[in-house]
């Protein structure tokens, strides 16, 4: 049997339900107070996960604010990028934490991370997990985009999932998690207001099973 860590999924969409602006188009949906809660959620877990569609549009570092916590050790960041598509450039390829690379690709470039070439069976989300739970990755964030979530829904591979909804409206045209129709109220959990806007936790297992409903019905 598959061995992983433990899984927390988070992820902001605006309130008329996109995670992102038209054609990527990074735009700002957590509000400060927000932003303190993902810094505090990233300080306590063993590494961030995310797709390369992120790192090519946000650009982000996935480091723990030291104003918003004082941790030692930075959480490993895993980067999921199948063509190597990523620049090197991008910041989260700079030395400030230990960052794994899941690629099916094998250039060799300037990137400072450790590049781990897989076959597609390999960067199957359950090898990939299995192989950081191996590296004594005990608790795993996972912080987007849309494809990598998606992934771990369907591989029933969550154990707590916030959903941020943040007070703007984004123009027609970005990406969408939860399509309409979703019936979403089924698989709340908690709901709380939150700086400005709203944080929910959705029921990971029925989220999952509804997931397989949606995906079978479009
Ligand atoms: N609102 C939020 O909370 C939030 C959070 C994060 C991101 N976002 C937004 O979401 C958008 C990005 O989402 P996205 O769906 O386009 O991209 P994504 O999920 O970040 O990354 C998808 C890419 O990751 C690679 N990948 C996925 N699974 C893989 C696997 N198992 N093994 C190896 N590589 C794998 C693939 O690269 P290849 O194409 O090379 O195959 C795939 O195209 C951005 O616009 C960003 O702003 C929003």
């Amino acid at each position: 049997m598959t061995q992983r860590p433990y899984i927390i999924v988070n992820v902001a969409q605006s309130l008329n339900g996109y995670i992102s602006g038209k054609a990527g188009r990074r735009v700002v949906i957590s509000s400060p107070e927000d932003m303190v809660r993902v810094h505090e959620l990233r300080s306590e877990v063993d590494a961030i996960l995310i797709g390369s569609g992120t790192v090519i549009a946000d650009d982000p570092r996935l480091l723990v604010d030291q104003n918003v916590v004082q941790s030692a050790i930075p959480p490993v960041r895993v980067i999921l990028d199948r063509s190597m598509r990523a620049k090197p450039s991008s910041r989260v390829f700079d030395s400030s934490a230990r960052t794994i690379v899941y690629t099916g690709g094998n250039r060799v470039d300037s990137r400072k991370c450790e590049i781990r070439t897989r076959d597609d069976q390999g960067l199957q989300i359950h090898n990939i997990l299995q192989e950081l739970h191996d590296d004594g990755i005990g608790k795993l964030l996972v912080e987007g985009g849309k494809t990598v979530i998606t992934q771990f829904i369907e591989e029933r591979a969550i154990d707590e999932f916030y959903l941020y909804i943040g007070d703007v409206i984004i123009e027609e045209g970005g990406l969408k998690l939860f399509t309409p129709g979703f019936e979403i109220r089924n698989i709340i959990k908690t709901v709380r207001p939150f700086g400005m806007g709203v944080l929910i936790s959705l029921d990971p297992y029925h989220l999952q099973r509804l997931w397989k409903t949606q995906v079978k019905d479009t």
